[in-house]
């Protein structure tokens, strides 16, 4: 039976205001941008933007409900609660109306009253005709917001929606990147990679309602694709049996049986940077599995035959480039021998081996092991939280790609 849902830590939030520019549409690219470098971003349009890019546009993009007012999802009072979850607040574009209304403290929708109740940093991303951004008015307003140490980026220079060009274009969205990345003092190790992760217990049908399976929660599958998601790489999730979660910004993959599993990371595996092999794989499966429920009578003995081993076999296959990582469950003393053993045998570039001598671990919070690799010190790890565990993980693989250039 599936235990309690998977909660995640706090990702790094991003709420991106959007006001009624025609370079709204580039703020979809930007948006997309945010959430490739991890950023789990909310869209707070002004209500006259909906004019150039709709709602719709918005919620599927960023996979988040999207309100203008604050006369929506009111019992969650989302100004406030998103003014206090945000670590960076981006106005992109910003029209010299929304300029003015923050310079002025006004709250009169949703954008301006989540910045009011904010203390993130804020990026204003300015996009307007020449004559309104060098208008006394508007430049005035600038200087107070930079004055107040919000980063009000310049605009640049070129060709405008109209005949005419000039200073007022909005910026590439890799400049505006750029910006972010300094603020928010961010460097994704892993933008750019891809990782999959496989998590949970496979399930060995016996007849169409029984099957064997594996006390797996998938907790620590999970916490590593959550860790390589929030440093920026492209994840993919082939999930077994799991306790209930929701990891927004992964591709999901449910299997059921190890030879399933093996199906779907053979082809990940072909297109993947990374291979961490969380799952409790069943080491056998039920040599006739019956199409027919098995009357229990005639269930008197199972024949089993071995499942092939996933990560030594991909491992075989393994480009120079690529990172395998394995786990391993050990109880003996002599536990970091039998993991040293393991790494070899399975051909793996880093393994951790969860130390299960004092009992649980499936399903827990914590974990204690070690983590071990051809070219680092065993790190010990004595009931840390999961998601420790999985930080050192994405750290190891992003220093072996960092040492090999
Ligand atoms: N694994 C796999 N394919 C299997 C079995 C296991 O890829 N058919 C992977 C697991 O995902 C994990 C590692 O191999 O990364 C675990 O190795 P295993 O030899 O099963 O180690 P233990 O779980 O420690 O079990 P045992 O000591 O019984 O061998």
């Amino acid at each position: 039976m599936a235990g309690a849902p998977v909660t995640f830590p706090r990702g790094r939030e991003v709420v991106l205001g959007v006001s009624a520019g025609i370079a709204a549409y580039k703020s979809c690219d930007l948006l997309r941008r945010l959430q490739d470098e991890g950023f789990l971003v909310t869209v707070v349009p002004t209500p006259a933007s909906l004019n150039f890019v709709g709602k719709a546009t918005w919620e599927a993009l960023s996979g988040r409900p999207v309100s203008t007012t604050v006369w929506e999802q009111t019992e969650s009072v989302s100004h406030i609660s998103l003014g206090e979850s945000a670590d960076l607040l981006i106005v992109a574009p910003a029209t010299a109306d929304v300029i003015a209304r923050i310079a002025q403290g006004r709250a009169d929708d949703l954008l301006t009253t989540t910045i009011l109740a904010s203390s993130a940093p804020l990026i204003i991303v300015p996009a307007m005709h020449p004559k309104m951004w060098l208008n006394p008015a508007v430049q005035s307003n600038v200087e107070l917001l930079r004055n107040r140490g919000v980063v009000v980026m310049d605009p640049e220079i070129g060709r405008l929606t109209g005949s005419d060009s000039g200073i007022g274009r909005f910026p590439e969205t890799a400049s505006i990147m750029k910006e972010v990345r300094i603020i928010s003092k961010t460097k994704p190790a892993l933008v750019g990679r891809k990782i999959v992760v496989s998590a949970g217990g496979t399930r060995e049908a016996i007849d169409p309602v029984r099957f064997i399976g594996n006390h797996s929660s998938g907790r620590q599958g999970l916490a590593i694709a959550f860790e390589a998601l929030r440093a920026g790489a492209e994840v993919t999730v082939v999930a077994g049996a799991t306790d209930p979660f929701n990891l927004p910004g992964a591709t999901i993959i449910h299997v059921e049986s190890a030879r399933e599993m093996q199906a779907e990371l053979d082809k990940q595996f072909l297109e993947c940077d990374a291979l961490v092999m969380a799952a409790a794989v069943a080491d056998f499966r039920i040599a006739e599995q019956s199409m027919e429920k098995i009357k229990k009578e005639n269930l008197t003995e199972l024949s089993l035959v071995r499942n092939d081993d996933i990560v030594a076999t991909l491992a075989r296959q393994k480009k120079s480039e690529q990172i395998i990582v394995a786990f391993a469950a050990e109880t003996s003393s002599n536990l970091l021998e039998l993991a040293e053993e393991k790494l070899k045998t399975k051909g793996a570039d880093f393994i951790y081996v969860n130390d299960v001598s004092d009992g649980a671990i499936f399903g827990d919070e914590n974990t204690t092991g070690h983590l071990l690799g051809m070219d680092i010190a065993p790190r010990h790890f004595s009931d840390v939280s999961k998601y420790e565990v999985a930080r050192n993980i994405i750290e190891a693989i992003s220093a072996r790609w960092g040492r090999n250039g």
